[in-house]
């Protein structure tokens, strides 16, 4: 299905972009990326380019001469490229978040121009309505239909990304342009970076489990996994559940031959689990 066809990916060298790059190399899709590096690393996908598996222009999409040459010759569009970050970026930047809406029509605009068969769209878990959302102790499913009417997406990153999906479904409507929008709720692991809450929630409850929150002295993430430094108040039971969890990179053994540092995947360890 995949093979040959002409995609493109924007913000293809973000931490989720990267992903899906490596799945349509894998289905020997025919992959262009555009990406401005604001926040996305060249890094993440630098084998397939060396490989020239993957064709890398550097571009901010608001220009539309960088629309326009990215989408020359496209029959797939993955559109990620976004003014995007952790739950303060959202709350506390409106305006940059805010350019997303017109990134994002300038792009559908030219899409439709040049006959793009499909485009998929990441959008967001901030479109659902806030006000559904305001007791932490509802345990709440949220389903396709409840993001509106009536609407209260979650600040301008949440209404940007609920404007594209409504102005996708017109574009099907009026021009017959297909597109699918997936929301994506909180994605985590690795290449990922920092400032997502569920890392500071993965952090917050390894640090509350005990024996652990006995023997970490510091935590923190750097997108290959937890890293946490082993403190002097040090508790073999530690090193069982250590030796239970999936670690990433062997751990530091330091001379009394006590684990100093180690990166673990606390996620696949059962008492973590129960801790989030
Ligand atoms: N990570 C999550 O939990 C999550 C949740 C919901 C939605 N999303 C959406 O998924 C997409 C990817 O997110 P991510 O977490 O991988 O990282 P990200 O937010 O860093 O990805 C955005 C990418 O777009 C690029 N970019 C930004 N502005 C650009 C511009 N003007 N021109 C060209 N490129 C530009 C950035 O350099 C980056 O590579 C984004 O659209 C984001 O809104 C992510």
């Amino acid at each position: 299905m995949w093979n040959s066809r002409r995609v493109l990916v924007t913000g293809g060298a973000s931490f989720v972009g990267s992903h899906l790059v490596d799945a349509l190399v894998k289905r020997k899709a025919k992959v262009r990326v555009v990406d401005d590096l604001s926040s996305g690393k060249l890094e993440n996908i630098k084998g397939h380019i060396k490989s020239s598996k993957v064709v890398f222009l550097k571009g901010d999409l608001k220009d539309a001469n960088v629309i326009k040459k990215a989408i020359n010759g496209i029959d797939t569009v993955f559109h990620l490229a976004a003014d995007h970050g952790g739950r303060g970026y959202v709350d506390l930047h409106q305006a940059a978040c805010a350019s997303n809406m017109m990134l994002d029509g300038m792009l559908f605009d030219v899409c439709r121009r040049q006959g793009v068969k499909k485009i998929v769209y990441a959008s967001s878990g901030c479109v659902y309505p806030n006000y559904l959302q305001t007791d932490p102790k509802k345990i709440l499913y949220l389903k396709e239909k409840m993001v509106g009417p009536p609407y209260d997406a979650d600040n301008m990153y949440g209404w940007a990304k609920l404007m594209a999906e409504m102005t996708l479904k017109a574009y099907y409507k009026d021009y017959g342009m297909k597109s699918a929008s997936c929301r994506y709720f909180t994605v985590y692991g690795e290449r990922g970076v920092e400032n997502h809450a569920v890392i500071a929630m993965i952090a917050h409850g390894a640090l509350s489990v005990y024996p652990v929150r006995t023997c970490i002295n510091n935590i923190g993430f750097d997108g290959s996994g937890i890293h946490c430094g082993i403190s002097g108040k040090y508790d073999t039971r530690f090193t069982d559940i250590l030796k239970n969890a999936k670690l990433v990179f062997p751990p530091d053994i330091n001379e009394d031959k006590k684990i100093t540092t180690a990166t673990v995947n606390f996620i696949n360890m059962p008492s973590m689990r129960n801790a989030l």
